[in-house]
């Protein structure tokens, strides 16, 4: 390297030093302080901690202060805090990061916060605090089980604070449909209801149930209250089969469909009253469809001729009573062949041969897919009354008597 070389390279360190020596320097007496970043808006839910995050460049030996913009309240200075409130404290990174935070926020910490430099005139930056409030039932105001007549009107009502103020709506616990009615005359099967009122009016049996009130406003969690709807009435007794022929020595099986509200105590009798209890011989049991309605079935084990004749199943609640009535009857098995040979129509009270004498003729008008009109003069309390006669049974003259009678 010749020394014009050298001389090159030593000019330009000079002025590499020289700028950095003025950059220094016009950095710490020549340049404002700086927002970095604008100041962020935070939600936080009530209970949370909050904080917000002021970044200043330059500050030099300027000062941050924190103030609540709508009251004026001077919060902290620097790395102190002023206002008398334990939740608060602020720190400092050691370079230029300045962070206010709140602990356990409250609903009246919601507002407006100012991060503020002490220059003349002075700089600032703002953002607002919100505080939400997740919804919570007010249990005072809101409805518990109801019980309404069948045919009467039921309020509901729910009522839930919170911030934003929540949103209430109304589905059933099952899932089914509600029947709400909207204006005067208008009525609507919806899945969910919304209002803090559930007006239901002509209530029918098909609406008792859970209802639940599900109270959101977007903080969560969502919270709901469940509801038991009664609806009372009557007890009413179906019965499918009225006339329940089987062939002796056989498990019979009756039924009775019950629909009651509030809950019915349901029995079986015998045509003479006479109750009939759980034994070897009777088996009854009750399944549950749904809040009010219950197949009851009674299982009469081996049935002998002492079984033949009436049988009474009765519900009973608070508000009445009803009974569905069938009878029992004996069949005869015959096989087809011997069936058709010997169809004489001829009554014969003697045991052994009225058991070979057979009906054809009554088989199909007798079944109940064939011909149901057969069926609605016969029983008692129930519309849906129904022979049930299967075309291998056939009926014996005695009993055919009977059921033509009665
Ligand atoms: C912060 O919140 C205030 C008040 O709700 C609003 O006016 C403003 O637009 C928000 N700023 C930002 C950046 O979201
Ligand atoms: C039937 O309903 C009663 C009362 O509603 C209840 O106690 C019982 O457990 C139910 N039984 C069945 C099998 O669902």
């Amino acid at each position: 390297m010749d020394t014009s070389g050298k001389l090159h390279s030593a000019v330009a360190s000079f002025w590499v030093v020289a700028l950095l020596v003025c950059y220094f320097l016009v950095s710490v007496s020549g340049f404002e302080p700086d927002f970095l970043y604008p100041l962020e808006n935070v939600t936080v839910a009530q209970g949370r901690d909050a904080t917000f995050t002021c970044v200043v460049n330059n500050l030099g030996g300027y000062r941050v202060a924190w103030i609540k913009a709508d009251t004026k309240a001077i919060l902290a200075i620097h790395e102190h805090v002023i206002t008398n409130n334990a939740r608060l404290s602020v720190t400092h990174n050691d370079y230029n990061t300045w962070t206010l935070s709140i602990r356990s926020v409250k609903r009246e910490d919601r507002g407006q916060y100012m991060c503020q430099v002490n220059t003349d005139p002075m700089k600032m930056q703002t953002a607002f605090l919100e505080v939400v409030i997740p919804p919570d039932i007010v249990y005072e105001e809101t409805s518990g089980d109801m019980m309404v007549p069948e045919g009467g009107s039921a309020k509901l009502i729910c009522k839930a604070r919170g911030y934003p103020k929540p949103r209430i709506v109304w589905r059933r616990e099952d899932g089914g449909e509600i029947i709400a009615r909207i204006g005067p005359t208008g009525k609507s099967r919806l899945t969910s209801v919304e209002g803090e009122m559930l007006t239901l009016t002509k209530v029918t049996r098909s609406e008792m149930g859970a209802y639940l009130c599900i109270a959101a406003n977007g903080v969560p969690p969502s919270v709901s209250k469940r509801m038991m709807l009664h609806v009372h009435f009557h007890p009413l007794i179906q019965v499918p089969n009225q006339l329940v022929g089987a062939p002796a020595h056989t498990d019979v099986t009756l039924q009775c469909h019950v629909e009651a509200s509030p809950k019915a105590i349901n029995y079986w009798t015998r045509e003479n009253g006479e109750m009939i209890i759980s034994n070897d011989k009777y088996f009854m049991t009750e399944i549950n469809n749904s809040y009010y309605s219950v197949q009851m079935r009674l299982v009469i084990r081996r049935f002998h001729k002492s079984d033949l004749g009436g049988y009474k199943c009765i519900s009973k609640n608070s508000i009445g009573d009803a009974e569905g009535n069938i009878r029992l009857y004996e069949m005869e098995i015959q096989d087809q062949t011997e069936a058709d040979e010997e169809s004489t129509p001829e009554g014969n009270a003697d045991e052994k041969s009225s058991n070979n004498r057979l009906y054809n003729g009554f088989q199909g008008s007798l079944t109940e897919t064939d011909d149901n009109k057969v069926t609605s003069d016969i029983g008692a309390s129930s519309s849906k009354g129904a022979l049930s006669i299967r075309a291998s049974y056939f009926l014996r003259p005695m009993h055919l008597l009977l059921m033509l009678l009665f």
